[in-house]
């Protein structure tokens, strides 16, 4: 039996390594590192997954892919799972299961693993989109089933030549891409205290955060972010450039409680800089463009939209038929938007796009307005008609 492991480098996943062999009869392990930005050592990783007894060892970068292919797609939905988490977190597992499909079939694998505990959501979106790719292939979930406390996993692992952690590892449960940081577990499961500073990592608090704002103009082409302050940028600068900007003014924190798939509420502290950033500045490129009547229609289809993301359903007829709608939405979302970004707000101060619907002779309230205030008064009459007839019926 042959299996493609997701591999991260941490102690759940490194464990999983001798787990699979000597516990579930595994005969080959081949471990998949994904780097989607996290900035972790990809090569001390590959080193480490061989120590551990993988057979081999692979690194795939899809940073470029996560942009492209799963945040577009989100950012043209303004996906906000329950109105705030950009769903930095649940983007990227879609994409780490198509990968880990994609080597199980270069290998020859029968089976894929990844190392999500029983409680979250993630080990529902990795297991739903390998089903929904390959439905031949196996999933194992070691971490699911063993039951072992963070002692007990280090001290297997030290059984098997692993190092035990050398930097006391974070008390927190960090998941980090490019798209956002996701920090729960802890203290922070005190739904009541106010995370430490500690917490954060991409972002400055409001206190150190500069007095001066920082503007930046965002263009997009066809609901697509290209461009910072009039530089054409590829997606990962672009990623890496706003990260920067609104990180440093503290835009991006997110601290909510959120209803899991499986039933749980959990207390979740998100840093998503950029992503937050260009959802509020596509939105409000949207309100130029778009008409009254698709903009309204649309706020429906972004819950569901979000809510499909973050229940593990991106490979799916219905995401199909969703996106079918938002892409024939977004021809007209091309313009610039100019935020500005100062003490933890990012705050939308001008728009414009080749496709305005606003019209400023219409919207006037002084010179050259060309509204016709007298034809207002039969369209309130005929619109009115309902609610005088239910009115004099009520007086009887
Ligand atoms: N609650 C978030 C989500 O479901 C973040 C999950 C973070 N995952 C982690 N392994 N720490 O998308
Ligand atoms: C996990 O339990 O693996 C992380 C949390 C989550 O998936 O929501």
């Amino acid at each position: 039996k042959k299996v493609v492991l997701a591999y991260s480098g941490g102690v759940d996943t490194s464990v999983c390594i001798p787990y699979l062999i000597h516990e579930w009869g595994v005969e080959s392990v081949v471990t998949l590192a994904v780097d989607l930005g996290q900035g972790a050592e990809l090569d001390a990783i590959q080193a480490k997954a061989l120590t551990a007894g993988a057979e081999q060892s692979l690194v795939r970068d899809a940073i470029r892919e996560l942009i492209t292919d799963y945040a577009f797609p989100a950012i043209q939905a303004n996906a906000l799972y329950e109105n705030r988490y950009p769903l930095s977190t649940a983007l990227a597992r879609p994409l780490i299961a198509k990968l880990l499909v994609e080597v199980a079939e270069e290998v020859g694998a029968d089976a894929v693993a990844h190392g999500c505990t029983g409680k979250g959501n993630d080990q529902v979106r990795f297991d739903l989109a390998i089903t929904a790719l390959n439905p031949k292939l196996k999933v194992l979930a070691p971490a699911r089933e063993w039951g072992m406390t963070r002692e007990a996993t280090i001290a297997y692992g030290e059984r098997f030549g692993l190092p035990s952690p050398v930097k006391k590892s974070s008390p927190y449960s960090i998941d980090l891409n490019i798209l956002g940081r996701s920090a729960e577990a802890g203290i922070l499961e005190d739904a009541n205290l106010e995370p430490p500073e500690e917490v954060y990592a991409l972002t400055k608090s409001v206190q150190d955060a500069p007095a001066d704002p920082t503007y930046v103009e965002i263009e997009f082409e066809q609901g697509i972010p290209v461009g910072l302050d009039g530089e054409r940028l590829d997606p990962k600068m672009l990623f890496e450039q706003l990260n920067l900007l609104a990180g440093a003014n503290g835009v991006g924190r997110i601290d909510m409680v959120e209803n899991r798939l499986v039933g749980i509420k959990s207390r979740e502290i998100y840093e998503c800089p950029a992503l937050l950033v260009l959802i509020q500045a596509h939105r409000e490129l949207e309100s130029l463009t778009l008409t009254r009547d698709v903009t309204h229609y649309k706020y429906g289809i972004e819950t569901t939209y979000s809510q499909l993301v973050y229940n593990g359903l991106w490979y799916s007829p219905l995401r199909d038929a969703l996106d079918g709608f938002i892409h024939a939405t977004q021809k007209t979302v091309t313009g610039v938007v100019r935020m500005r970004l100062h003490k933890g707000q990012a705050v939308c101060v001008g728009r414009s796009s080749p496709y305005s619907l606003y019209n400023a002779e219409l919207a006037t309230y002084g010179e050259g307005d060309q509204f016709d205030h007298k034809a207002a008064e039969g369209f309130i009459y005929i619109w009115g008609l309902p609610t005088r007839v239910w009115s004099q019926s009520q007086r009887g």
